[in-house]
Formats: C-alpha cells, sequence, structure tokens
C-alpha cells in the first residue's frame, strides 16, 4: 500500500528530474545541445516499425533541429532486431551515449500509453542519470499519452475518428489494450472505457494482461445483441500482440474467441501512433518538457 502511494505520489508531483550541470570539470560553460530520446516498447514487425518512423517524422517537424534518438525498452526486441541490418539502442545505452557526445539538455518521452510499470522504470533510469555528475544539466521525462482526464477525451475522439467508416452505429468496437496486473495505472483502461462510452456506447476498451479482460466485455455486448465487434489495437503499434492475440487464427485470440461466440468480426491492424490525432497528445507532453527548458 506504501509503495503504491508513493508511486501515485511520484505521478502527481512534478516530473522535474536534474538541473546543475551547466558547468564542465574546469568551470567552463558547455554550449547547450538538446537532444529528445523516444522510449518505446519496440517491435519486431516491420509495419508496425514503419508507424515508429513515421513518428520520428512527425517530431522531427515539431522540433526541428533537435537531435533525435530512439530507446526500445524491450531486451526481447533489442535482441531480435540485432540479428537484422537495423539495431536499437535500449534507453540508458541511448543517453550514455548523448552524455558522451556532450548533449546538455535531453527530453524523454514515453511512447507507452499508461504510466505504468515500464514507464516508472524509465522515469527511475532517467532520474538516475539526471543525478550524475558531470552528466546533462537537466534530463526531463515527458508523460506518456495517458496522464490526464484531458487526454482522455482528446484519445478517445481520435480513437472514434477512425473507426472504418463502414461501421454501424449497431456494431461495436472493441480497442486493445495492453494492460498491467501489477500497477495501479491499470485503472487508466475503466476510465478510458468510461470516456470512449459516453462519446459512443458501443465502444469499449479491453486488456491483454490487466482489467478488463475481454471476459469482462463479452456480457455487455451479449446483453446488447450486437452482432458484429471491430478489433482495433490500443498501443502505439500494430505488434505482436494485436497481430496475434487479437487478429490472430489462434483458437484463443480475441478474433477467435469472438467468432465462436457467434459474433461477426473485423479486425483493424493500426497502431494509435498512425493516428495523426493520437500523436499530436504526445507531441504536447514534449513540449511541455521543452517549456521548463527555456
Ligand atoms: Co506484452
Amino acid at each position: 500500500m506504501k509503495r503504491r502511494f508513493w508511486i501515485m505520489f511520484s505521478l502527481l508531483s512534478v516530473i522535474l528530474l536534474a538541473s546543475a550541470n551547466s558547468y564542465g570539470a574546469h568551470g567552463e560553460k558547455r554550449p547547450e545541445k538538446r537532444a529528445i530520446l523516444l522510449a518505446a516498447f519496440g517491435t519486431t514487425v516491420p509495419e508496425a516499425q514503419k508507424s515508429l518512423d513515421q513518428m520520428t517524422d512527425r517530431v522531427k517537424q515539431a522540433f526541428p533541429g533537435v537531435e533525435i534518438r530512439w530507446g526500445y525498452t524491450s531486451s526481447i526486441v533489442r535482441k531480435k532486431l540485432s540479428k537484422k541490418e537495423k539495431s536499437f539502442d535500449s534507453p540508458e545505452t541511448a543517453l550514455s551515449k548523448l552524455m558522451d557526445e556532450g548533449y546538455t539538455h535531453v527530453a524523454v518521452l514515453s511512447l507507452h500509453t499508461i504510466p505504468g510499470e515500464e514507464f516508472h522504470d524509465l522515469y527511475r533510469n532517467c532520474r538516475l542519470f539526471g543525478q550524475m555528475s558531470g552528466g546533462f544539466e537537466r534530463i526531463m521525462v515527458a508523460w506518456p499519452l495517458l496522464s490526464s482526464h484531458q487526454d482522455m477525451v482528446s484519445v478517445s475522439k481520435a480513437l472514434i475518428k477512425h473507426i472504418p467508416k463502414e461501421r454501424k452505429p449497431e456494431d461495436a468496437v472493441l480497442f486493445m489494450g495492453h494492460g498491467s496486473e501489477h500497477h495501479p495505472a491499470d485503472a487508466m483502461y475503466p476510465a478510458m472505457n468510461q470516456v470512449l462510452g459516453d462519446m459512443d456506447s458501443n465502444v469499449y476498451v479491453a486488456t491483454v494482461e490487466g482489467h478488463p479482460t475481454l471476459e469482462d466485455i463479452l456480457p455487455k455486448l451479449e446483453k446488447k445483441n450486437i452482432k458484429k465487434v471491430y478489433l482495433m489495437p490500443f498501443m502505439a503499434v500494430a505488434g505482436d500482440h494485436a497481430r496475434n492475440d487479437m487478429a490472430g487464427d489462434e483458437p484463443d485470440s480475441w478474433k477467435s474467441v469472438l467468432k465462436k461466440k457467434g459474433f461477426g468480426c473485423e479486425v483493424v491492424l493500426k497502431g494509435t501512433a498512425d493516428y495523426p490525432e493520437v500523436v499530436d497528445v504526445w507531441l504536447d507532453h514534449l513540449r511541455a518538457v521543452f517549456s521548463h527548458f527555456k
């Protein structure tokens, strides 16, 4: 309970991480060098990688002249990618390189959806980087996608806007979030259900690893006599979870479970990073960090 309290407290408190490193070892003022580190779980799916590349373009447009680097938090993804032609650093390796190269101000943008376990791990390590002597003058972590009620409203509007046009009002739409069994931020998903449901009563979110689960949503669909369900990812990219756990042909995929229950099923393989209005929310969080660099 105590730990949860501190996690929530750190969430609510400021995200300023470090300062007072503006002088080098011999007292000389260092020239200001700004960088953005984009941190994501990472993906081995080439189409999903394209979505992340588009994200780089959007960030470049919004912050011209600022160095942009990527850090993938998943060691499994990094290992798999290292066998191909393109390799990716962990956020920590990427930060070490930026530090070595004399960057003074670093804004870290987490492409996670909720401020869950992975976000907090990233936050903790960035904070430690901020404590190193002779290192960054400032390093700050931007909020992940959902960090306020306003974010939930903006993101819900964007998700609804990108539901395929063929969908009829009586068809349900079920978004697949990742979820987190062990983190209080999992409560963002029931909150999103509320916000989405207020905009369109046939739109739901369920999660792979947290709550609500698919089993929690099924009785609601049955009660409403829904005939057809659109399945869409509620993760930055349509990666492994979307392609296998949501849209795969295995008997335990969401598509298979829904079909077995007699629902018609359409899948959409696009992640939230593919929706410009969702990217706008992430960019706003990044702008908030940059406003502290002035
Ligand atoms: Co997962």
